[in-house]
């Protein structure tokens, strides 16, 4: 069904409706979160064995402050623990992890010690990269960089402002993924997205899996991309 040669090279997925996973099953929010981690670990497996190269996962929003203090907490500690979990095996799988938003001082040092680490223990890997979106929001990203040309007194131009985004290296969104039923962008990689073809899976994120992963790069392969031209 899928055409290996049609494969998106980058694949970015709204992790979105843990809360909502957890309200069905009478459990608490957070329990959804901790359940959306083997999700994510299926994706990454489904993205390498698809073959695709850059895998971006919106993991905590600039807007996600706004939530009561003891969910952001316990997202804070769960993303500490998950990477501690999961990045040897990672490691061995290739897979190159590296970290897109503001690094600033509402993330604690804990947290901001681990993504370092990470992205240093994993450099060299080639096989995919899995680039998580934390404390991430496209119009602080775009402010961030237009601030970088201003200060390097640099004339704008596309390639200039490209060059100052969060990951440089990051390709444009092939394929742009949410779920949880939601139709919204809220936030995240705007510019990266603006040619990118957009599926919206009705799935909770924690029931997200392979089969969600093939299934979104089928529809992906039945999309016309023009481009703007003809
Ligand atoms: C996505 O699930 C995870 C984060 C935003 C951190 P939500 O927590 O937004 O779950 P819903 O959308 O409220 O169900
Ligand atoms: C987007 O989901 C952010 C993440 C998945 C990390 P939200 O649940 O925060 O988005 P809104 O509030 O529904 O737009
Ligand atoms: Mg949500």
């Amino acid at each position: 069904m899928i055409d290996p040669e049609r494969i998106p090279v980058h694949i970015a997925c709204v992790m979105d409706g843990n809360g909502r996973w957890a309200n069905e099953r009478n459990m608490v929010r957070t329990e959804g979160h901790a359940a959306g981690e083997q999700a994510l670990v299926d994706a990454v497996d489904a993205a390498l064995e698809l073959g695709v190269s850059w895998l971006t996962v919106y993991a905590f929003s600039t807007e996600n402050w706004r939530r009561p203090i003891s969910e952001v907490r316990y997202l804070m500690n769960f993303n500490e623990q998950l990477l501690l979990r999961r990045r040897d095996d990672l490691n061995a799988k290739g897979v190159r992890i590296r970290f897109v938003g503001r690094r600033d001082w509402r993330i604690p040092r804990k947290l901001l010690r681990r993504i370092e680490e990470t992205e240093a223990l994993t450099a060299g890997n080639d096989t995919l990269t899995l680039s998580i979106a934390f404390n991430y929001g496209s119009r602080a990203e775009l402010v961030d960089a237009v601030k970088a040309l201003n200060e390097a007194g640099v004339e704008p131009s596309e390639e200039a402002l490209s060059a100052r985004m969060y990951d440089p290296e990051m390709p444009d969104v092939d394929l742009w993924v949410r779920t949880s039923g939601e139709h919204r962008i809220s936030n995240f990689l705007l510019w990266q997205s603006a040619y990118a073809e957009f599926v919206f899976v009705d799935a909770f994120w924690p029931d997200f899996g392979r089969d969600e992963m093939f299934a979104a790069v089928t529809e992906f392969q039945r999309r016309t991309r023009r481009f703007g031209g003809l």
